[in-house]
């Protein structure tokens, strides 16, 4: 398994508390997944790459005591934050397991709901993940997948630092088999799994000086930087340079931030009956 094959940004506690802080962030565009096309009390439901919570506690939720959420994830690090969560948070009906997903290591053909948020980005076998998490779902099931498209990602004033990172940072991602404008893509790789009845919707996040989102973009960009220096995209002191200029540039209290745009795509799978008609977004 190859360093982009688990998360390039690796498994630290600050990025574990990243993680559920933007999941708690998007928390409201993954419930109005859940009211369109998320599985009903009794379901099945599968969150791939859940990483220390993901969208657990909503499947949860929405499961009821009837249902089960399986949470599945390569690094044992993330599933070891999520055993204590889903212990805290008394989530009775979940259930964590380790493994990549591209083995669609559970039952298949057995989940209402196969969901992933900000995985498929971060993998260069985008396609294998997709047709495991295909593989999953009961024939008339949902697979429904939230991932970014880098289009919208700008900074105003402009700066050319700003400028600099989003094009180092997305170079390194394409050399590393992934791609940053996954999100436009999502309702063309859903059909070309062999979904039907494809939906697809957006939301996008603007941030001002006094958002832990504002510098972002600096702090991946430190957070890289080892992988920025050895594929040679980058030296330290012109790195040291760029994320110094911005981030006195994103302090400036009129400096706003654009984030991603967070899409949202879902999909059938052919044959069965469908738990509820699948919107068109
Ligand atoms: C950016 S995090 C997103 C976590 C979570 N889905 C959320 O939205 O909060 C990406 C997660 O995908 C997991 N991951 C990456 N490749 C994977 C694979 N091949 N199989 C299973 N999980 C994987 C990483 O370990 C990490 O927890």
């Amino acid at each position: 398994m190859t360093m982009a094959d688990k998360y390039l940004m690796g498994a630290a506690t600050s990025e574990l508390d990243r993680m559920l802080f933007q999941g708690e962030m998007f928390r409201p565009e993954a419930e109005r997944l859940l009211d369109r096309c998320g599985p009903g009390p009794g379901g099945r439901a599968v969150d791939i790459g859940c990483g220390p919570l993901g969208i657990l506690d909503m499947l949860s939720e929405r499961v009821g005591p009837g249902g089960e959420v399986v949470g599945l994830d390569v690094q044992p690090e993330m599933l070891d934050l999520a055993r204590r969560l889903v212990t805290e948070r008394a989530l009775d009906n979940v259930r964590l397991v380790e493994g990549d997903a591209a083995a669609a290591p559970e039952e298949r053909g057995a989940f209402d709901f196969v969901h992933t948020r900000l995985v498929l980005m971060n993998v260069p076998h985008s396609t294998d993940v997709l047709s495991a998490m295909v593989a999953l779902a009961r024939p008339g099931g949902t697979v429904a997948v939230q991932d970014v498209d880098w289009v919208s990602r700008v900074c105003d004033p402009p700066h050319p630092a700003w400028t600099g990172l989003v094009d180092l940072i997305a170079e390194l991602w394409r050399l590393s088999g992934m791609d940053v404008h996954l999100g436009r893509r999502l309702p063309r790789l859903l059909r070309g799994a062999g979904l039907t009845d494809i939906g697809v919707d957006a939301g996008i996040r603007v941030f001002q000086h006094d958002h832990p989102y504002q510098t972002l973009l600096v702090d991946r960009a430190e957070l890289c930087r080892d992988a920025l220096v050895e594929r040679g995209l980058t030296g330290h002191a012109e790195l040291d340079r760029l994320t110094g200029e911005l981030r006195d540039h994103l302090a400036r209290p009129d400096t706003v931030v654009v984030h991603p745009i967070l899409f949202q795509a879902w999909g059938r799978v052919p044959g069965g009956p469908a738990a509820k008609a699948l919107p068109q977004g």
